[in-house]
């Protein structure tokens, strides 16, 4: 049967979405997420399959209902499938409304099916670009051909897909009527992301630019009737649709203020650190109170629920001020996207 939500912050908020980064590793160096030089983490300290199923099933007991897997790249993890498959008990009890995954699509076409399998519907694919050059250089080591293969595969195994790309000024700005009719002619819905201080942007090898959304919004304007939608996630997303093509486009302002006070979700690394809210630093190691608690599920529980009770009501990202102010050191693989 469903649980109730169990997990109430001190702001009122219902914490029902988790987020969870299997992995810090990816196939892809993304000039904004990664250094190209990343050490990654010993194994040791990354959750086993079996402990990622644990605690996201302790988790789900406590009345998450939307469970999405990020990393890093998760579909690089090996043996992943066994832990989706896992995964799909509770989607099968109900208890679990949605198993999704975002993912840069470079492994789709060998995994599409065994996640619709699994019971994943939607996925989300990250992508700036149509051009396989400028893909090249703001991946570093992608390569557009596959990731397009990857949502083929996606979209013939039933997949839904929505494209995520990151808003560069200068880079993809240029493409924005590309990436939205290419969207619409396919039927992804499209999501715009603000770039945040993260990775190596600002760096010598930078592609772009901040490029405010707002910009983004009012350059749409120019050749289509914007209809704002009122639907929420709880998330920083808000959505529009086109009235010319009938397609939803999102909006993530994750630097914005505006979304904090409905936030419903957590992250989880993929060495079981709980982050509480994106852009602060407070999180709970969870990890080894689980590994020392044996079976009993009593210390785990407890860390989560402390934790839950010292969820910030929002964070402190400012771009207005002359430097990328309450930047946060780690970098976008740690915590997931
Ligand atoms: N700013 C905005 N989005 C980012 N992502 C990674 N790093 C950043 C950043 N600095 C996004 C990716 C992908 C998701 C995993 O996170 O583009 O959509
Ligand atoms: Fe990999 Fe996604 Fe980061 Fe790119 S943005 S390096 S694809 S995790």
């Amino acid at each position: 049967m469903t649980d109730a939500p169990r997990l109430i912050d001190p702001f009122a908020r219902a914490i029902t979405y988790l987020r969870v980064s299997v992995t810090d590793r990816c196939d892809f160096r993304c000039v904004y997420c990664m250094a190209e030089n990343m050490t990654f983490l010993p194994k040791k300290e990354l959750l086993t399959l079996e402990e990622l199923d644990r605690m996201c099933s302790t988790f789900i007991g406590l009345g998450v209902q939307k469970l999405r897997i990020t990393g890093g790249e998760p579909l690089v993890r090996r043996g992943i499938m066994t832990f989706f498959n896992a995964m799909t008990r509770h989607l099968d009890s109900g208890a679990l409304k949605e198993l999704t995954v975002t993912t840069n699509g470079s492994q789709l076409a060998r995994y599409a099916g065994d996640l619709y399998a699994a019971g994943v519907r939607r996925i989300n694919v990250s992508l700036d670009t149509l051009d396989p050059d400028k893909f090249a250089r703001v991946t570093r080591w992608g390569k557009l051909d596959q990731v397009l293969k990857g949502i083929e595969a996606a979209r013939n195994a039933g997949l839904r897909v929505k494209i995520n790309a990151v808003a560069l000024k200068g880079f993809n700005e240029d493409e924005l009527f590309t990436l939205t009719q290419w969207c619409a002619r396919e039927d992804m819905d499209l999501t715009f992301i603000e770039v945040m201080p993260m990775g190596d942007l600002g760096n010598e090898d930078r592609v772009g630019q901040y490029w405010s959304l707002e910009d983004l919004r009012g350059d749409l304007r120019t050749r289509y009737t914007l209809t704002d939608l009122a639907e929420k996630t709880g998330g920083p997303a808000r959505y529009v649709r086109l009235e010319e093509t009938g397609q939803k486009i999102g909006f993530i302002t994750p630097l914005s203020h505006n979304f904090c006070e409905s936030c419903n979700r957590v992250r989880m690394t993929c060495t079981g650190e709980l982050f509480m809210c994106l852009g602060q630093e407070d999180n709970a190691s969870l990890r080894d109170i689980m590994r020392d608690s044996g079976d009993d599920n009593a210390p785990l529980i407890r860390a989560i629920e402390a934790a839950i009770a010292r969820k910030p009501k929002g964070h402190d990202f400012d771009y207005s001020r002359q430097k990328a102010d309450g930047q946060v050191s780690r970098h976008m693989s740690h915590t997931g996207g």
